[in-house]
């Protein structure tokens, strides 16, 4: 007999999940060395019901500065008892990270960087010599140090740092065990933050990133929001590109958008594309290709609204077709029967699929439509 049924004929009823209070909060600053162990209070916050509490924390030491990263609030990750990971060890710049999602009222509850700081004995002293830096800014006047005697290499990059909607880029230069570009190691991830790594300085391109999908009855009419909340530090040669995809079948229509960086080897450029309609399913694009820093920044779908063709609502004429427009779905039990206008001559069917998007996200719909022209 299951537990719950064995509760149930005792006349106990199982509490329900409970919605948990969590600390909450984020720091992300350049700390002199001397400063650490830092301590800290946060607020609180109410979590959604069946949400855990979580907390990071982040050092990168490089020298006498040290890069904290602290995020405390609420999160849907699986739960993990507290996690130390050294992503890079010393001597010279190191970094590692202490993760925790717990389901207790307050349980991420660290208040200091003491497991992850230990104050270092005196290294013995080499012969090679860094620019050591570490900003949000540049490292135009970086003091040069003399490195650790097992660092006999100076490591010059940039990181790019986002945890949901907020990103930081950090410019760091400092001595390292090893020549290269591969300050993280492979890390990609810290609990809810995600880095990127370049020390290509002309790959230095930011960009806006991520996707939009959106079904509606007059997408046609009405511009919506279109905000990317990450960003993206872009390979050499690549763009900032932006590209919005509408499809209308008259009582339905779709819109796809993507933000993010892209190999296209056009420079800057923007154009508007009618592929089809009106009269009848209409497919335009908006597609922006851009060459600086966070320029992908259309804020509206009116950049793709503005430019199409208005034409006077047209006289229906004698042909009727089933419309429907469905992503993820089929068009078999919800296609409605409409009169389509004058200029059209045929119903159209089919399926279109989308690919490209941001790596591997990409989308594939099924549309059967009204109003079909002779080509598509
Ligand atoms: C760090 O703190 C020490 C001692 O408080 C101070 O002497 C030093 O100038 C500070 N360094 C920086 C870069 O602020
Ligand atoms: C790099 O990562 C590997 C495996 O994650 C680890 O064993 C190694 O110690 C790391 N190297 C440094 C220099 O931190
Ligand atoms: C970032 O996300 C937070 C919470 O998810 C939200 O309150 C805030 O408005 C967002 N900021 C931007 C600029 O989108």
């Amino acid at each position: 007999m299951s537990p719950f049924l064995l509760l149930a004929l005792l006349g106990i009823t199982v509490p329900r999940v409970q919605a948990l209070t969590c600390y909450w909060g984020t720091l992300a600053s350049v700390k002199n060395a001397s400063e650490l162990p830092l301590q800290w209070t946060t607020s609180r916050k109410h979590c959604e019901e069946g949400w855990s509490c979580q907390e990071v924390l982040m050092l990168m030491e490089n020298g006498p500065q040290v890069y904290v990263v602290l995020i405390k609030g609420c999160t849907q990750a699986a739960d993990h008892e507290d996690l130390i990971t050294q992503h890079r060890a010393g001597p010279g710049v190191s970094i590692a990270s202490y993760t925790r999602v717990c389901r207790e009222d307050l349980c991420n509850h660290l208040s200091t960087s003491l497991p992850l700081w230990a104050p270092h004995p005196p290294t013995a002293l080499g012969s090679v010599r860094c620019p050591v830096c570490l900003s949000a800014q540049s490292c135009r006047s970086a003091a040069e140090l003399t490195c650790p005697a097992e660092s006999t290499h100076c490591y010059s990059g940039h990181l790019l740092l986002s945890a949901g909607n907020r990103s930081t880029h950090l410019r760091v230069q400092g001595c390292m065990s090893q020549a290269g570009c591969n300050l993280l190691n492979g890390t990609r991830e810290i609990g809810p933050i995600s880095l990127q790594e370049t020390c290509d300085s002309e790959a230095m391109l930011t960009c806006h990133r991520g996707v939009m999908l959106r079904t509606s009855q007059d997408l046609t009419q009405k511009p919506v929001t279109w905000s990317a909340n990450t960003e993206q530090l872009c390979n050499r040669g690549e763009v900032c590109q932006e590209t919005l995809l509408l499809i209308d079948v008259g009582l339905r229509s779709l819109l796809v958008g993507s933000k993010g960086c892209s190999k296209a080897r056009t420079q800057d450029s923007q154009a508007i594309s009618i592929h089809s309609g009106p009269p009848g399913v209409l497919v335009a694009s908006f597609a922006r290709f851009c060459t600086s820093d966070k320029c992908n920044s259309a804020a509206s779908s009116s950049v793709l609204l503005n430019s199409l063709p208005r034409p006077a609502a047209p006289a229906p004429g004698d042909l009727q077709c089933p419309t429907c427009l469905s992503v993820f779905g089929s068009c078999t039990q919800n296609s409605d029967t409409v009169m389509c206008p004058k200029g059209t001559s045929h119903c159209y069917q089919g399926h279109i699929a989308l690919r490209g998007a941001l790596d591997n996200q990409f989308f594939m719909y099924h549309s059967e439509r009204k109003m079909g022209k002779n080509s598509m």
